[in-house]
């Protein structure tokens, strides 16, 4: 009798156990491979960075940089926004920002300052409930019209334009194939 409750006692004990891991298990299943996010990240940058880029050189050619600087701003968001979709979060964040709206928060700047002493490269970052996928943007020499040295890089119309919009402008100064800022995209980690 003794040994019966004995086993029944194990048995449920064992049950118990099993029961937690398959719980454990389908959590770790509903969380795709980071390859797929990577990809996923990789697809998303760079629909979004052509179609921003596009648009931007499109504005200079038919406006020229003051005017352009304006339009980067106006539309830069719903840009950004549109290919966010099924609850993914896409956003463009920087040490030396130009809009106060696209100050780092706490994760993005250990991110930034990490990337900025030991280098950068696309890296995947796990919190509960949520991927994130970060990216480096490094300038190239177009975007120095905008974001280069004052007066030298950045003619002086275009300066007066982006000071208009931009008081607290801190992202001037920087050389071609500088770390600018990052593209961070959340993505819920359960892919329902
Ligand atoms: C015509 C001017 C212009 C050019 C050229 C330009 N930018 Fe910008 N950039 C802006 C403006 C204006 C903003 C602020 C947009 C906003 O209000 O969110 C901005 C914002 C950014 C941000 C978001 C963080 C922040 O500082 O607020 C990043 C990152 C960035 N630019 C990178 C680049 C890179 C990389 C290039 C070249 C491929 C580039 N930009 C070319 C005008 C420009």
């Amino acid at each position: 009798m003794k040994t019966t409750f004995f086993y029944g006692v194990l048995f449920s004990f064992f049950a118990l156990l099993s029961c937690n891991q398959t719980r454990q298990e389908k959590s770790t299943i509903s969380l795709l491979p980071d390859s797929i996010y990577l990809k996923r990240g990789d697809q998303l940058v760079a629909v979004t960075f052509d179609t921003l880029r596009n648009s931007l050189l499109a504005a200079i050619r038919q406006q020229g940089f003051a005017d352009a600087a304006k339009f980067c701003n106006e539309r830069a968001y719903p840009l950004t926004a549109s290919y966010a979709t099924n609850g993914i979060i896409l956003k463009r964040t920087s040490a030396r920002y130009r809009n106060p709206a696209n100050q780092p928060d706490s994760l993005e700047q250990t991110v930034l300052e990490a990337f900025q002493t030991e280098g950068s490269h696309t890296k995947l970052i796990h919190t509960p409930g949520k991927v994130h996928y970060i990216k480096p943007i490094v300038t190239q020499a177009m975007c120095l019209n905008c974001h280069g040295s004052p007066n030298t890089d950045i003619k002086p119309e275009t300066q007066a334009a982006l000071q208009k919009t931009y008081p607290q402008d801190k992202a001037t100064g920087y050389a071609e194939g500088e770390l600018r800022g990052i593209w961070h995209i959340i993505f819920p980690a359960n892919p329902n």
